[in-house]
């Protein structure tokens, strides 16, 4: 980018910025992000001008041809950004006017900055949230796989982080399946809702010249207009959708982070993470540590911080454009850059998950995962729950004295608790019969945690 240099601003002013309030006041450190989106908005703009008589088509050539070398430069990194030109739209005009001449001037004629920016914004959106939606439908492949493979494995489920109930692994990573598609759900509503066209508002009040706001719509594949140029060109309430879109998916990525974490740690040795996701200690020579999880679970926090700020720079904000809406743009492309990079690298981390069918049997052998099950068995043969329930509780304790596992108690010494237990006990006590014996659509039993990824596949398919 040029160095700053002061400059009037036009024919109104009689003194130039410093030049530290034309650095405060900048945007193209930044906003010559949306330059794609900038100029395939001003194609539209210019096409629906030359449509409607307002500029001939010499000019619209002209500008088309401009247009389009711009591109070309910008995208070739030829093209210098000049920071006394503000922000991407000031910096693309003044470029193409200085190809073209006149033409260039004519391009903003019924149209601001204003409704120029919210547009963008919103066509930079849209294409991201595509790519988001592609990048959550990697990871959910991704966990459908891990589901399939390990439908029959069992591992402690947990409540309170202590051992509840055997659940198979398949089941949980269809868990954060379920949680991923109504993300791309939530995200694909946000995208409906923000694919509406700005231009038209113009400034604030809309224009005077013919235009016709449904043809720049259609052009941009818009599935309509904004109703109200006030609203047009004020809300950003689409960005703040998206980043609470954005916050919840980093959320379930953050939940599944710390689950991996603790997986791997030797105490539960679940899982083991390919060593390009880890990092070794540079002073502890045995350390293999979960930096990619650990990092998906630190940047949930930035992500929540940008919707915490669009929030907090929208409340304040009387109608309609105001300059405070040039904040919107850090926020979001860090947003969206975050995610994107955490979806692409879960989508090749999932696949590498190894998991230890040994040591999680292991822990489900200490944690008297099937009581609830023995409980059960108890009502099936008729007791009352509650009274099932105390029975079994205290079978528990004496387990735990005994430092061993209800199936390791004899029959004689489980039927102290209730005669109603007899030898089919120990079925019931098995982890396997556990899990298979919740066989219902939602439940863990290994054939229904088929089903479900059968029907998943089939939803994936057709999104
Ligand atoms: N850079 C500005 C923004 O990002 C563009 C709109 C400026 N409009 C204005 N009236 N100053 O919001």
């Amino acid at each position: 980018m040029s160095e700053a240099s002061p400059t009037l601003w036009s024919g109104r002013f009689s003194e130039p910025v410093t030049a530290r309030v034309q650095r405060y006041t900048a945007s193209i450190g930044f906003d010559y992000r949306l330059a794609e989106f900038d100029i395939q908005g001003s194609l539209a703009h210019a096409r629906m001008l030359a449509r409607q008589a307002i500029i001939d088509d010499g000019d619209l050539r002209a500008i088309e041809q401009g247009l389009t070398d711009i591109l070309n430069d910008i995208r070739a990194g030829r093209f210098t950004w000049k920071l006394e030109l503000e922000d991407v739209h000031l910096n693309i005009e003044k470029a193409l006017t200085e190809r073209v001449g006149d033409a260039g001037k004519r391009l903003h004629t019924g149209r601001s900055r204003n409704d120029q920016v919210a547009t963008d914004i919103r066509l930079y959106l849209r294409h991201n949230i595509d790519l988001i939606l592609q990048g959550l439908r990697d990871c959910q492949l991704a966990l459908l796989d891990l589901a399939e493979q390990h439908a029959d494995i069992p591992m402690p489920g947990h409540t309170h982080l202590q051992v509840a109930q055997p659940v198979s692994f398949g089941h949980h990573m269809m868990a954060y399946f379920e949680m991923f598609s109504r993300d791309a759900h939530r995200m694909t509503d946000c995208r409906r809702r923000l694919n509406r066209l700005p231009l038209g508002a113009a400034a604030l009040a809309g224009t005077s010249y013919p235009i016709d706001r449904a043809q720049v719509a259609k052009e941009l594949d818009f599935d309509g207009v904004c109703e109200n140029s006030l609203d047009a060109v004020s809300d950003r309430d689409f960005a703040i959708e998206f980043s609470a879109c954005a916050s919840v998916v980093m959320m379930h990525f953050s939940r599944l982070s710390e689950e991996l974490i603790l997986w791997m740690n030797p105490r539960f040795g679940f899982i083991d993470l390919p060593d390009r996701f880890c990092t070794g200690s540079s002073i502890m020579p045995q350390k293999k540590n979960p930096d990619v999880p650990e990092l998906m679970r630190g940047k949930t926090g930035r992500v929540y911080g940008h919707l915490l700020g669009l929030l907090t720079l929208m409340k304040g904000q009387p109608l309609a454009y105001n300059k405070d809406n040039q904040e919107d743009k850090e926020p979001l492309f860090d947003t969206v850059d975050t995610l994107l990079d955490t979806l692409a690298i879960a989508a090749d981390m999932l696949p590498g998950i190894q998991v230890r069918p040994e040591a999680m049997l292991a822990a489900l052998q200490q944690g008297f995962a099937t009581a609830t099950d023995l409980a059960d068995y108890l009502v099936k043969k008729g007791l009352p729950f509650r009274d099932a329930h105390e029975a079994v509780a205290r079978a528990v304790r004496l387990a735990e004295q005994r430092a061993c596992e209800l199936a390791d108690l004899s029959l004689d010494t489980l039927r102290q608790f209730s005669a109603l237990i007899q030898d089919d006990v120990y079925a019931v006590l098995s982890i396997n019969g556990s899990l298979h014996s919740r066989d219902h659509v939602g439940g863990t039993a290994p054939n229904q945690v088929r089903a479900a990824v059968a029907r998943a596949r089939a939803s994936l398919t057709s999104r």
